[in-house]
This record gives structure tokens, C-alpha cells and sequence, in this order.
């Protein structure tokens, strides 16, 4: 029987929700594999600031620290926002995890879920056959941790810096992982105008040298930018710097039709890591239980894979949310209203997706 530490932080606004959906789920893959799982909850963001005075205090980082993954909500909201800059949850909990840990590598999967294509903005004729995108994002360089930086009164500056081993180590990333998907690599970059640019397309390229069966292209970001809501068809791997991968990966996650079906993945060089949704806190709907579950359960999904190598339970995961969506249960985000769907809340949801977890007949149309 292997055993895994898991460090959960949910956070706030709808992160202890749909955290807690996740671990229904996580619960249905203990009974399918010979694993167990021992969860050490911990505060992190607005919710450690109202408690210990501090987003991150040091009693969760030692809880991180002694685990085998990090599984993450989401954190900050309105009530947090009149504090000074660097101790609202965000820049507080979120950036010093990151930079810690060395969670240099930010994996952010978007795919179209086919009875889902109609919530998406984009036209049919665009989305074509769906699209299925890997954002590979630099996340502990560039410039949000360049230094030096200063606000004053009437100017204020931050530097991007890139280090060529920092370009280095996230490009290999990008090839190792389009490898095991479809073998294409889009590096993006402004080297028509930045030097660190500059830098980003030379190292890429050496890097490629080493991946020759992998296609490489490069795109401007503006370009990228358009193209992603042009022809998402095209893309496999997209690899950006911190602050470019920032922007596309919000850009993914609106095609897909909704921000609540995004996870992400932060690893380091020991694979260890910190699994969250994209979506964010949500403060809107928080505490009513109609979130969707789903990023937080492909993020739980993500890290049995990257943490644990356990790539078969990923796709038993994978496969019960799709025969779910399939099956036409929906959470307010995705519902149509149309013949055949049922709206559910965020445990009902979680529930169904458990229980095809351990059905051995999940099978998707
Ligand atoms: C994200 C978020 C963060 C980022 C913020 C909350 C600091 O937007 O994870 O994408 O910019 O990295
Ligand atoms: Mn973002």
C-alpha cells in the first residue's frame, strides 16, 4: 500500500467547497487503488490573515513542507483588499509559495468538453473539432520577482530579468510534455521589442535542439493572443515567460466556457507540488454550495499524476468528469437549461463524479 501526505490549503471564497468535493473524489480513488491518502489541513490567505494575522503563516508552510503535494484552493477577496499590497493574500501566500518551493514550472490545461461547446464564447465554426491546450508558464521569474522595483508618488518601475538557466529548465518542461501529447511547441515572446525576449527565442531554439522530433514556432504574444481566439485548434504546447503565460491562460480558460473547469499544476525540480484551479475565489456565489468542483478535482486529478505517478487514476478522473458532463449533470456555470441536463450543486456534483470514478464501465460516448 503506498501512502501519500497531502497538505491541504483551501483558502478562501469558494475554495473550501470545492475542496471539499475534491476529496470525495480523492476518497473514490483510494477504494479503486491500493493507496491512502492523510490530509493535514492548513489556513493560507484571507482566512490565515483573519486567523493568525499573517496569509502565510509559517505553522502551514511547515505543513507543506513535511507533505508529498500541496493541494490548493484559492485565496484573497474584497475583504482583504484594503490591506497594503504586500500583505493582502495574494502577493502575501501566493508568490512567496511559488518562490519558496521553486515552483517553477505552471502547467494550465484547457480543453473543450464536448457537451460544453455551446457555453464557450467562441463561434462553432472557430472552435472546429474542439481544441485540447497545454499553457506551459515560466512562474518564478521574469518580472513579477525582478528586482529592483519601487512605487513612489509620481514613478514607479519593476524589471523583467531572465536568467538563461531559467529559460532553459522551463523549455525542456515544454518538450518533455508535448513528447507525451502531440509533439508541437508554441514559444511566445515580444522579441521585437524586449531583450530578455531576445534571450527566451535563442535559448528555446538551442533547447530544441535536444527535442528535433518536437515542431517548434514562435509567436509574438499579441499575435498569440489573437490566434488563441481565431484558430485554438492550432496550439498543443504553448510556452510562456511568467507574465505572457498569466495572460493567455485567462484567455484559455474563457474559451473553454468556463473558468471553473481549469486546473493547473506548479511544480519543481523534485516533482514536488502545489495543484490549484485556475478560477479563483469567486466571492460571489461563496458559501452557497453551486460551485463547480471540476477545477479543483482535475487539480487533485494533476497532482496524482505529476506528484504521485499515478497516470491511470488521472484518466479514470478525467474520464468520470467527461461521462458526467456526458450523463448531463451541470453546476449553475454550465448549465443550458436544454432537455436532459440536471442542475446540481458543488457536492452533488462531486458525488456523481466520485461515483463514476469508481465505476469500472465508465465509459464516454
Ligand atoms: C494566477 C493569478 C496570480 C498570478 C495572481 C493572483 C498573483 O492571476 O495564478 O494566474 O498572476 O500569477
Ligand atoms: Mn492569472
Amino acid at each position: 500500500m503506498r501512502r501519500f501526505k497531502i497538505a491541504v490549503l483551501p483558502g478562501d471564497g469558494i475554495g473550501p467547497e470545492v475542496m471539499e468535493g475534491a476529496i470525495l473524489v480523492l476518497k473514490a480513488v483510494e477504494k479503486v487503488y491500493d493507496v491512502e491518502f492523510q490530509y493535514r489541513y492548513a489556513d493560507v490567505g484571507g482566512a490565515a490573515i483573519d486567523r493568525w494575522g499573517t496569509p502565510l503563516p509559517d505553522e502551514t508552510l511547515m505543513v507543506c513542507e513535511e507533505s508529498d503535494a500541496i493541494l490548493f484552493g484559492s485565496v484573497g477577496g474584497p475583504k482583504w483588499e484594503h490591506l497594503p499590497p504586500d500583505k493582502q493574500p495574494e502577493r502575501g501566500a501566493l508568490l512567496p509559495l511559488r518562490k519558496h518551493f521553486d515552483f517553477f514550472a505552471n502547467l494550465r490545461y484547457g480543453k473543450i468538453y464536448e457537451p460544453l461547446i455551446w457555453a464557450s464564447p467562441l463561434k462553432k465554426e472557430v472552435l472546429g473539432s474542439g481544441f485540447d491546450i497545454m499553457v506551459v508558464r515560466e512562474l518564478t521569474g521574469g518580472i513579477y520577482f525582478g528586482k529592483p522595483r519601487e512605487l513612489k508618488d509620481d514613478f514607479a518601475y519593476d524589471t523583467m530579468i531572465y536568467h538563461k538557466w531559467e529559460i532553459e529548465r522551463i523549455a525542456k518542461v515544454a518538450f518533455e510534455t508535448a513528447s507525451k501529447r502531440r509533439g508541437k511547441v508554441t514559444s511566445v515572446d515580444k522579441s521585437n521589442v524586449l531583450y530578455t525576449s531576445l534571450l527566451w527565442r535563442r535559448t528555446v531554439e538551442e533547447v530544441h535542439r535536444n527535442y528535433m522530433d518536437i515542431e517548434l514556432n514562435h509567436l509574438y504574444i499579441d499575435n498569440a493572443a489573437m490566434q488563441l481566439v481565431k484558430n485554438p485548434g492550432q496550439f498543443d504546447v504553448i510556452l510562456a515567460s511568467n507574465m505572457f503565460g498569466d495572460i493567455l491562460s485567462d484567455e484559455m480558460a474563457m474559451i473553454t466556457g468556463s473558468l471553473g473547469m481549469l486546473p493547473s499544476a506548479s511544480i519543481n525540480e523534485e516533482r514536488f507540488g502545489l495543484y490549484e484551479p485556475v478560477g479563483g475565489t469567486a466571492p460571489d456565489i461563496a458559501g452557497k454550495g453551486i460551485a463547480n468542483p471540476v477545477a479543483q478535482i482535475m487539480s487533485a486529478a494533476m497532482m496524482l499524476k505529476y506528484s504521485f505517478d499515478m497516470d491511470e487514476a488521472y484518466d479514470r478522473i478525467d474520464r468520470a468528469v467527461a461521462k458526467t458532463l456526458d450523463d448531463g449533470l451541470r453546476t449553475r456555470d454550465i448549465y443550458s437549461g436544454k432537455e436532459g441536463e440536471k442542475l446540481v450543486g458543488t457536492m452533488e456534483m462531486a458525488s456523481e463524479i466520485a461515483k463514476r470514478v469508481g465505476d469500472n464501465n465508465a465509459q464516454v460516448r
